[in-house]
């Protein structure tokens, strides 16, 4: 029988659900949680991701001002820009896009943002809360969507073997931290797969929650997946199709016609983990308004 899809897109429409009713809350007491999405250049696919951090903001009433800066930006005007939001009362939550063009050291500009409007969790203060269980600081998006995703699916997972393929600091990284951390909606056992590992198939055949973090398409088949396995697929890759207005397609990192018939849930690429990342973003901003009349 085929895999039942993780529905993303539902889960996170409820979380929104969730998070406009605490917007109102906050509006009533004075409080209008504010967003600001700085994008540097013109990365096609950013723009995209960006206009619909901004749309999903205002869908909750939450103020999204989009900072657009040419690419040539000097890294003095995009810190100075930085460090004025961080002043601004009205801004809780600070976004800076990436990819950010070469001239530009990213390390720096994340460790501008100050950590309490860092609702990215990229500074290093809010990663390493994550890493000790530090539940003050904000989760990053991705990962904390998939958790959440897990979560409100049903799955258990306490006690699974939480394969995750891909290392970056966006995903693959924060993902095990916080797979493996105790508690109910986590406590795994936790594989990290890179490009460094040996035979990656015989790894993921081990998962009973496989995780799919790398930015090649198609890169999960049907051999590399045990039977029943939860299959998230985090991937976003834009491949020629010639049948599409754009000429380009959406996939993931799994081949999904072909794992759905051996996966017992796994989530479709588009409206899988990507409605889930902006849900996560939208309450994270919420939770800094909230932070702010603590
Ligand atoms: N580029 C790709 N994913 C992300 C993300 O989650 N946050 C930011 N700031 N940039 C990204």
């Amino acid at each position: 029988m085929p895999a039942e899809l993780l529905d993303g897109k539902r889960i996170a429409q409820e979380i929104r659900g969730e998070v406009a009713e605490r917007v109102k809350k906050l509006v009533a007491r004075g409080v209008t949680p504010g967003l600001s999405v700085i994008l540097v250049g013109d990365d096609a696919a950013s723009a995209v991701y960006v206009a619909a951090k901004g749309k999903a903001s205002e869908e909750v009433g939450i103020k999204s001002e989009k900072v657009r800066l040419p690419a040539d930006t000097t890294q003095e005007d995009l810190l100075a820009r930085i460090v004025a939001l961080n002043a601004d009362e009205s801004v809780h939550g600070i976004l800076v896009q990436f990819p950010l063009p070469k001239h530009i050291d990213a390390e720096q500009v994340i460790l501008a943002i100050d950590p309490k409007k860092d609702v990215d969790c990229f500074h290093p203060v809010n990663v390493g809360k994550m890493l000790i269980g530090d539940r003050d600081g904000f989760l990053p998006c991705t990962p904390a969507g998939v958790q959440e995703m897990l979560k409100r699916a049903g799955v258990k997972t306490s006690g699974k073997h939480c394969v995750i393929v891909g290392r970056s600091n966006i995903v693959g990284k924060p993902m095990a931290a916080l797979m493996m951390q105790p508690g109910e909606n986590a406590n795994c056992t936790v594989t990290v797969c890179h490009s460094g590992t040996k035979d990656l198939g015989a790894e993921t055949r081990r998962a009973d929650i496989l995780i799919a973090a790398t930015g090649k398409a198609g890169l999960i088949t049907r051999e590399m997946v045990k039977a029943g396995a939860v299959v998230v697929d985090v991937g976003m890759n834009r491949i020629p199709d010639a049948s599409s207005k754009n000429g380009k397609r959406l996939v993931g990192d799994v081949d999904f016609d072909d794992v759905r018939e051996i996966a017992s849930l796994i989530t479709p690429v588009p409206g899988g983990v990507g409605p889930m990342t902006i849900a996560m973003l939208l309450a994270n901003t919420v939770r800094s308004a909230e932070n702010s009349l603590r």
